[in-house]
């Protein structure tokens, strides 16, 4: 497996695992928007194939992951661990100390995810989500991880 940044040829193997991981997606032109912008964008391969992705900025002095999904046929491989590793490194290598996050309340198989990468739950956001939904915000800090 090898994670590289991401290039538009990548982008309907992309929207086809957010489509496939998310009830509210982001559409192709928000994808698009976050890249010209200037966003991190990684993807994972295996064998040519794009099996996951990672986007994150940093506004403010603090790193924000954007989003983060895996193809299901290769979940629970350790693609999406690579991917957060090597985003967490970039973050830290431009000296940026703290990565936040949010994450549906229902979804406990990425909260234990982050929990296991060293981030933690700092509050509750009610009515974060369109559909009502709460956030959890998570952070992740230097300090805590070294
Ligand atoms: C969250 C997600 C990116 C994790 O990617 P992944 O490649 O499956 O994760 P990994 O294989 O690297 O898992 C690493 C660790 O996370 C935890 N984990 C991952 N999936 C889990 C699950 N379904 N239940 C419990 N723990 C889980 C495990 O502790 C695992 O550790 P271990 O196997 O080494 O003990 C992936 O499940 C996904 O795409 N989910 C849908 C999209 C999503 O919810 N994104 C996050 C939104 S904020």
């Amino acid at each position: 497996m090898i994670i590289r940044d991401f290039r538009l040829s990548d982008i309907d193997d992309v929207l086809a695992i957010e489509y496939e991981a998310f009830s509210d997606p982001y559409p192709v032109d928000i994808l698009l928007q976050l890249y010209e912008s200037g966003a991190g964008f990684a993807v994972a391969e295996i064998g040519k194939r794009v099996v996951g992705y990672i986007i994150f900025w940093i506004r403010g002095g603090i790193g924000h992951i954007i989003a983060i999904a895996v193809n299901s046929n290769y979940r629970n491989m350790h693609v999406g661990s690579l991917l957060l590793e090597k985003t967490i490194k970039v973050f830290l290598s431009n000296n940026i100390n703290i990565i936040g996050l949010e994450v549906r309340k229902s979804n406990t198989s990425a909260i234990n995810f982050y929990l296991k990468h060293g981030f933690v739950k700092i509050r509750e956001e009610d009515n974060y989500y369109g559909d009502g939904e709460t956030a959890i915000i998570m952070n992740y800090t230097k300090s805590e991880n070294n």
